[in-house]
């Protein structure tokens, strides 16, 4: 049976479109194990002084970092123990939302996501895959290196070891009702049809 993270980040409730899309391809995958994890109604807290050195390769003893360890170590677990990271990615100010770059500065710790090697860097997370379910008010090329959403998603994914992504796009959705019922309905078919 499939084990899905859903990770959520979307601050638009239930006018949600990436959450919508999520909901697609999980009502169409009713026997999967699902996870979710809600950045924004629980986000991971911003990497400060106060907890930068309980996210690194090893946190310093004793309960100053307590905390923020267990929460990393949570969120890596669930990483391994997936089979897929259904992950909503709303286009915010032309990246990813903050909730989800907090999440990967989280997720991405040395000698256990990735690993340096005399090759270069090496991702540990392997046999999980990943769908982006992408909403944005304009339309653009991800090809083109602007906007930076999916590249930077992708590239941190990757970075820890998952490099087969799917990204499905609900995009347009400032250029009128219409417009935007059609790439909804559009989007939210093409995740239902995904395997
Ligand atoms: C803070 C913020 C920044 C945004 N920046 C962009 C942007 O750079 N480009 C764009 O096309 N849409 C942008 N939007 C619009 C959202 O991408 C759009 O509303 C999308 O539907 C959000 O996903 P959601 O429906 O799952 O919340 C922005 C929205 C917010 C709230």
């Amino acid at each position: 049976m499939t084990k899905i993270l859903v990770l959520r980040t979307a601050a638009t409730g239930e006018a949600s479109v990436s959450n919508k899309l999520i909901d697609a391809y999980l009502a169409a995958h009713p026997d999967a194990t699902v996870v979710e994890r809600d950045l924004d109604k629980n986000p991971v807290p911003h990497v400060t002084s106060a907890s930068l050195a309980g996210i690194g390769r090893q946190a310093p003893e004793g309960a100053d970092f307590a905390a923020t360890r267990a929460l990393q170590d949570e969120l890596i677990a669930e990483v391994f123990d997936a089979d897929l990271l259904l992950i909503g990615l709303p286009l915010y100010n032309f990246g990813m939302p903050s909730t989800l770059k907090s999440w990967f500065d989280y997720v991405a710790r040395a000698g256990t996501t990735f690993q340096y090697t005399a090759n270069g860097p090496e991702g540990l997370v392997k046999n999980t895959r990943a769908i982006l379910a992408q909403a944005r008010a304009g339309k653009y090329d991800d090809t083109a290196g602007f906007p930076f959403a999916v590249a930077h998603t992708k590239a941190l994914l990757g970075f820890v070891g998952v490099t087969d992504v799917t990204v499905i796009t609900a995009e347009g959705l400032a250029f009128g009702p219409e417009a935007a019922a059609a790439a909804v309905a559009d989007a939210t078919a093409a995740m239902a049809a995904l395997a």
